[in-house]
């Protein structure tokens, strides 16, 4: 056994040595990439693991994976992978649009949700996120979050070569496959989990496991609760009277990355997901994954080590997959594990929250300040734009932010969560109360776009609101991504406080079954679910035939109304002006403000010419994208 080398060659050969009877010989692609990326991977080993007896080897193991892995890649994945090298930019297309489901909800089983690939054709999606399959506990399981093998599709939906079939299908189809990596925690089930309980060696230290409450008691001095209403603070009670790690649900125990077998046995179940055809990875609770005693245990650099590392070794194993953060934290966090070394997508949890808070305040202005100041982003990455996901939606602006404008957080948020909980005189809003924790006074909200936007109160305001939502997130760059039913305006769904393992988890309302009538009536423009679907299809035609919406290039435009969002996406020749209105009357963007640019544009939606000379008048939940040029 030996530590890591400040001067690499040893370690190197060592690691070489390994790669190459992985191997089984020599594989010039392999090792050209080893090449690259030994040096990284070393560096980040060392800062991570330096002061342990066995680094050299733990690093040696983890190459021998990836090259194991690269030589068990199928054929067409690395087909795949040169044809996404030669085109690393891919993933910014306007052609590009994300679809999420749950497997047994909207499909049933894994050969359900194969039936449904025409449809995504006729959506026009590129790519598929499925909530996650693997094997996870009976009962409550946090929607499959509480993984107890991740080579093991939970059996009800059907095998990982299904899995791997349905990949390849979806590849043929023009769809990426999108899974979780959910490597924060395991379930309590995981075979890893009850040899670390047992003490079995080897195992003793995957998770966090405390004799008494003395140092659990200091960590959360320091630590947020994450599901109050499963239980207080971060740790749970093991039968035996000790105390293990838990951030979210009690039988979701957080793995241990001080311990670089950890990294080994979750870079191994990473490199099997990809070798199975998987595309995009989406990073759950990447924030989450180092610990430090002081701190808050989230966002610490070790957790932007861990990433490197994990991409360091995606580049030699499968050099195609793309990482996709999950940090629904403050919006400096956010961006933060946002780059090509670390993810090359994320979630923008800012412009999503913020879409919801301008249409509840009818006040443009955090959005506003949002698009112009935190929305660039480094070369080769690009955001995955949405209105709502499978979990709550909480409201994580920068406080400072909002001070500039006069808003102060605390009561803002709770506003928020009053007005869409309908809690508030007149609101449109039916959504219900997600983790309130009473000691903190903060809560997040759970409901479908629908329901949210106002459809389910019967508002007249409701179909505008979930489109002019939707225009947003398909009209500021990156990766628009629907919550599949969301376009045929479903609603939400009660009958979870029926069944004992969701009842708990308010999550459940927004996530229900495929509405199959919805879908069946999706062309009949006398229901909500086809006018919506109308004219949600309409702007996804739209998206992509303009070029100019392709990329994250987003240049704001002052429109002089605090109820009007403004922005431009550049193009090669010609630019797009997107002015959205969150208030509820119409309001005039008169021609002294619009004289900056030619009096002929065209709506891009519409196909329409549209004189600017006279100015524009935007309706209520109203918006244009208009292809201007300068005047
Ligand atoms: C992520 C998931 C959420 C889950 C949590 C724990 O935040 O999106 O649904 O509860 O991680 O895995």
């Amino acid at each position: 056994m030996a530590r890591l080398n400040a001067d690499t060659a040893d370690d190197r050969d060592v690691a070489l040595a390994a790669a190459r009877q992985a191997l089984g010989g020599d594989d010039r692609t392999f090792l050209d990439r080893f090449a690259q990326s030994f040096p990284i991977l070393h560096e980040l080993f060392a800062q991570l693991y330096g002061d342990r007896a066995d680094g050299r080897e733990a690093l040696a193991s983890v190459i021998a994976a990836a090259a194991a892995s690269w030589r068990a890649r199928p054929a067409a994945l690395k087909v795949h992978d040169a044809e996404r090298e030669a085109h690393p930019d891919w993933f910014q297309s306007e052609r590009m649009l994300g679809g999420v489901c749950y497997v047994d909800r909207y499909g049933g089983t894994l050969a359900g949700i194969r039936a449904q690939i025409p449809y995504f054709r006729e959506l026009g999606l590129t790519y598929l996120h499925l909530m996650p399959l693997f094997a996870s506990p009976e009962g409550n399981n946090d929607g499959g979050y509480a993984v107890s093998s991740y080579r093991q599709v939970d059996p009800p939906l059907g095998t990982m070569e299904e899995l791997a079939d349905l990949a390849s299908d979806l590849r043929d189809a023009g769809i990426s496959l999108v899974v979780d990596f959910i490597f924060n925690h395991t379930s309590d089930e995981h075979e890893w989990a009850r040899k670390a309980v047992a003490g079995e060696p080897g195992f003793e230290d995957f998770y966090l496991i405390f004799p008494d409450r003395s140092m659990p008691d200091r960590y959360e001095e320091t630590v947020r609760e994450i599901f109050p209403d499963d239980h207080p603070g971060a740790f749970v009670q093991l039968p035996d009277g000790r105390w293990i790690w838990a951030t979210f649900y009690h039988f979701q125990w957080d793995l241990n990355y001080a311990n670089p077998a950890v990294f080994q046995a979750m870079a191994g179940e990473m490199l099997f997901l990809a070798n199975q055809g998987v595309e995009i990875l989406r990073m759950d609770a990447v924030a989450f994954i180092w610990k430090r005693l002081g701190t808050a245990c989230e966002s610490l650099s070790e957790a932007h080590l861990l990433l490197r590392a994990f991409n360091a070794v995606l580049h030699m194993g499968a050099p195609s997959v793309l990482f996709k953060s999950e940090a629904i934290v403050h919006p400096d966090e956010v961006v933060a594990y946002i780059s090509p070394e670390e993810c090359r997508l994320s979630y923008n949890p800012l412009q999503m929250a913020l879409t919801w808070e301008a249409l509840a305040t009818r006040d443009g202005r955090l959005l506003q300040q949002a698009l112009e100041r935190r929305h660039a982003l480094p070369a080769g990455t690009a955001w995955v734009n949405y209105v709502r996901s499978h979990d709550d939606i909480g409201w994580t602006f920068a406080d400072e932010d909002a001070a500039e404008l006069g808003i102060e957080g605390y009561p803002h948020r709770r506003f928020l969560n009053d007005f869409y909980v309908g809690r508030i005189e007149g609101t449109f809003s039916r959504g219900v109360p997600f983790q309130e924790n009473p000691k903190t006074g903060d809560a997040r909200i759970a409901g479908t776009t629908a329901s949210l936007a106002g459809i389910e109160a019967g508002d007249d305001g409701g179909e505008d609101r979930v489109i002019l939502a939707h225009a947003i997130a398909l009209s500021t760059g990156g990766i628009p991504l629907i919550y599949l039913g969301d376009e045929v305006a479903q609603l939400n769904d009660y009958t979870y406080r029926d069944d004992p393992a969701r009842a708990g988890d308010s999550r459940w309302v927004h996530r229900p079954e495929r509405p199959e009538a919805a879908y069946a009536a999706r062309h009949d423009l006398s229901t909500s679910a086809g006018r919506v679907h109308e004219r949600l299809t309409a702007l996804i035609a739209a998206r992509r035939r303009t070029r100019e919406l392709a990329g994250n290039t987003l240049l704001p435009f002052e429109a002089h109304e605090p109820s009007v969002i403004g922005y431009q996406r550049p193009g090669d020749d010609d630019t797009v002006l997107v002015l959205a209105n969150v208030g509820d009357h119409a309001v005039p963007v008169d021609a002294a403000t619009l004289s900056g640019f030619s009096p002929e544009a065209v709506d891009v939606v519409t196909d329409r010419p549209i004189r600017l000379d006279d100015g524009l008048e935007l309706p209520a939940h109203g918006f244009v994208w208009l292809r201007v040029k300068p005047a």
